[in-house]
């Protein structure tokens, strides 16, 4: 497989080089700098990335690559770090910023060689996101300088001959223009790639990687039905299916028809599937609990009881597996900030569970590559394009006492509003939409009759992050629609209402 070799620094941002790689449908993996080179020269790759890195080249405790690296004869693009890496390695000289003015932070208007094949085609001038505190005293022989910034003469190097190009800033960042187009060249124009790489080339690698690293153990996975997990288990189905076997706890509060789907979406794999219908012990242990925290915890504990329980019949397992993707890995780095929710996650579990290693095979990918994949190995798009659905589940979407009875007036309620979301098309324009059952009730008039009953909330929200989010500004035809059909079909509420708080200072759920 055509394969770009991503050689890793440690810089912030490489799992988003290799993603902008993958988006040019080459095929790309990312490795330690201190890969051996002949375990390297085995992936026979057509070009290679040096990332960036947090040290500085003249260090003794600098990170550096095998030298032969530049003998290969393959081409060679350089990243911050990995610019000056490559500079110092062929004879270049790399210092600290003299002064203030050289060392270069954030958004940097630069000027590029239009001749040099990194910056063809793209205009002269643009803005560049730059990261660095060291400069490049002198270039390396053979190298030209290729673009400037008003602080440095020497923002980009190149030897167009051996193919080595070096930029000080970071081209895979959305803040640095053209950036991507940079990276297209570097592929394309440079390493002549062909740009063939797809999906299901992704699928097949990932399923003989799998299949070598399970090799005949047992793997156990807890299946949520959210998107990550069912397509981690899918590709796990796919790769060692008699060996793995699916823990899919209904505590209860799903959505309407959620487990049965996803049974039968797993129905035409060979796995051990245990759907564990644990209802009943959920709505005890919740039964006049009200306070949010509470049944975040409550659930919490409840899950991993259960799972464990599950676990232990399944018996000792060498592999426990994690619908983990690349965002989470950024996110669980994120250090000590506040817990506004404590979010109970179906991933972290291994304390409970007797297994040896951990399998994450979803890791190094994005959320719309992980839809994508779950695509190629046929699940149903339902399951692939869902919408984010936090753990607790309905739970923390009926204020108040939790009952069966509450839970199965959201359900439905919830189901005409996601019903009428697809019908209206919004479904594809908002990112997460849902009802919220409040424990507030109020007067009505239904035929001749008085009814005291409950208020729904709709909730819509447009985000990129999940961080901070807007209210949806959803058609009035729609809200009508729904409104009408709720208080028509769901016997116990008499009004709806629409949220229209952002995030902050509301959060996305009501608890
Ligand atoms: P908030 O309400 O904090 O939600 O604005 C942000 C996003 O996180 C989801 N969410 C959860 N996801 N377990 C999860 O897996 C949880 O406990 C949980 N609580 C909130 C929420 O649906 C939204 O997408």
């Amino acid at each position: 497989m055509e394969t770009i070799l991503i050689l890793d620094f440690g810089g912030q941002y490489n799992q988003l080089i290799a993603r902008r790689v993958r988006e040019c449908s080459v095929y790309c993996e990312v490795k330690p700098y201190s890969t051996p080179l002949e375990e390297l020269r085995a992936i026979k790759p057509v070009g290679i990335i040096f990332t960036g890195g947090p040290d500085s080249v003249y260090l003794d405790s600098a990170p550096h690559v095998d030298p032969d690296i530049f003998t290969w004869g393959v081409p060679i693009l350089g990243i911050c770090y990995g610019c000056q890496h490559m500079a110092y390695s062929l004879g270049g000289q790399v210092t600290p910023a003299q002064d203030d003015s050289a060392r270069e932070y954030g958004k940097t208007l630069t000027r590029y060689d239009t001749g040099c094949r990194l910056f063809k085609g793209l205009p002269e001038e643009g803005v560049s996101w730059m990261s660095h505190g060291d400069y490049m005293a002198k270039v390396p022989e053979g190298f030209a300088l290729t673009a400037r910034s008003d602080a440095c003469p020497n923002v980009a190097i190149a030897d167009e001959n051996r193919g080595f190009y070096g930029v000080q800033f970071h081209p895979e960042v959305n803040h640095t223009q053209h950036g991507v187009d940079m990276i297209r060249n570097f592929l394309f124009e440079v390493c002549h790639a062909k740009g063939d790489w797809t999906m299901g080339d992704y699928k097949n690698a990932a399923i003989s990687h799998l299949r070598e690293k399970v090799g005949s153990g047992r793997v156990l996975l807890a299946l949520s039905g959210g998107v990550d997990s069912s397509v981690a288990a899918a590709l796990l189905a796919e790769a060692v299916g008699a060996q793995l076997t699916c823990v899919f706890v209904d505590h209860g509060l799903m959505r309407l028809n959620e487990g049965d789907e996803v049974e039968e979406a797993f129905a035409k794999w060979d796995l051990n599937f245990v759907r564990v219908d644990a209802e009943r012990r959920f709505l005890d242990k919740l039964a006049g609990v009200e306070e949010p925290e509470c049944k975040r915890k409550i659930i919490g504990e409840e899950f991993i009881r259960v799972f464990e329980e599950e676990a232990k019949k399944v018996g000792a397992v060498d592999f426990l597996a994690q619908g983990t993707i690349y965002p989470d890995v950024i996110e669980s780095g994120a250090g000590d900030a506040a817990v506004i929710k404590s979010h109970h996650n179906v991933g972290g579990l291994p304390d409970y569970v007797d297994f040896k290693e951990i399998v994450e095979p979803l890791r190094m990918l994005f959320k719309d590559e992980v839809r994508q994949l779950g695509r190629e190995l046929g699940l149903p798009e339902y399951l692939v394009s869902r919408q984010p659905f936090p753990g607790p589940g309905l739970a923390i979407r009926i204020i108040g006492d939790i009952t069966k009875e509450r839970a199965d007036i959201l359900r439905q309620a919830d189901f005409i509003f996601r019903e009428e979301m697809a019908r209206y098309g919004e479904d594809r324009n908002v990112n997460q939409y849902f009802a919220v059952l409040t424990n507030s009730r109020s007067v009505g008039v239904m035929g001749d009759g008085r009814t005291y009953d409950y208020t729904l909330a709709l909730r819509a929200v447009t985000t990129s992050d999940f961080m901070t989010a807007d209210w949806a500004r959803l058609p009035y035809e729609l809200l009508d629609k729904v409104s009408t059909r709720i208080v028509n079909e769901v016997k116990g509420i008499n009004r709806i209402v629409y949220d229209i708080t952002s995030k902050p200072p509301a959060t996305i759920e009501w608890e």
